[in-house]
């Protein structure tokens, strides 16, 4: 079995495509610039599984979470399917909302009642934003990212700016999780999997491609950068052996020690949008 097809999201400034699956947007193109959005030409488009590439929504937990126990990996909602709200043109933009209720007895690892609202604009930026609300009757904890996937014309020759002096988990450690504290920019000469406690601007220096996508966030502490290289790429059924350079993930999220929690009735929104900077060609 397949999943429905996608919504098709289109406007003067551009065009996109999500799926009521996971919310998930899996294409974004600004007009008059290249796609932005990487995904596998493996991807798999089923129910319960979750689709490679994109933006896959990470919530309520990251990874197996902070116990290191919970299934799903990055928890239910990006194999969920959300209720599409409404999507509609407004002005040269266009704008998608999807929702997604917790009943609190659908989910065993996550017993509490919540709505969750992710909203979708496409315009001159892609501008993300993930609403939480608490509609039980006691507080809750969670972890959330965006985990999008950014396309790239080669990771090798690629800088990311915005995240000197930082620290990070490195989770790509060979002998296990260490804690570090970024020098400079960062660049790829190996699998890279880092949990940055960082909030800023972060800028993804493209020369192959001749561009800049500059990621801007809002209420998010934690700056996720990943890319698989050779060997973990090879061991994903649904990522293409050769695909690893052409794409970075940057994904704004609140992770481990910055989870965020809610007391009843308590809302939260997350913001996280990318644009392409065409002046800054990376020479
Ligand atoms: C990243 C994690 O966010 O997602 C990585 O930091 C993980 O550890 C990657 O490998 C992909 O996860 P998944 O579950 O989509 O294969």
């Amino acid at each position: 079995m397949s999943l429905p097809p996608p919504i098709e999201l289109s406007s003067a400034n551009g065009s996109g495509a999500a799926y009521a699956h996971g919310a998930h947007l899996t294409a974004w193109t600004p007009a008059g610039s290249d796609p932005v959005i990487w995904l596998s030409a493996l991807a798999r488009f089923k129910p319960g599984v979750a689709i490679r590439g994109g933006v896959p929504i990470v919530f309520p937990w990251f990874g197996a979470g902070r116990s290191g126990k919970l299934n799903p990996a990055h928890g239910f909602a990006r194999t969920r399917v959300w209720d599409l709200a409404s999507s509609a043109p407004e002005g040269d933009d266009v704008v998608a909302e999807f929702v997604l209720e917790g009943s609190g007895t659908d989910e065993p690892e996550f017993p509490y009642a919540f709505s969750a609202r992710y909203e979708v604009r496409l315009g001159a930026a892609l501008q993300l934003s993930l609403t939480v609300t608490n509609n039980d009757s006691q507080p809750f904890s969670y972890e959330e990212a965006l985990h999008a996937y950014l396309r790239v014309g080669d990771v090798r020759q690629v800088v990311v700016e915005g995240l000197g002096g930082c620290s990070y988990l490195d989770q790509a450690d060979p002998s296990g999780v260490r804690v570090r504290t970024q020098s400079g920019r960062v660049t790829f000469s190996g699998e890279t999997d880092r949990i940055y406690g960082a909030a800023g601007q972060v800028r993804v220096v493209d020369p192959v491609l001749g561009r800049t996508l500059v990621i801007d966030k809002q209420n998010s502490a934690s700056t996720v950068v990943w890319n698989p290289w050779i060997d973990k790429a090879a061991s994903l059924e649904d990522f293409g052996d050769d695909e690893w350079p052409s794409m970075i993930c940057i994904e704004g999220g609140n992770l481990r020690e910055a989870s965020v929690r809610l007391q009843p009735t308590e809302t939260h929104t997350m913001r996280y949008s990318v644009r392409v900077d065409p002046s800054d060609s990376g020479e």
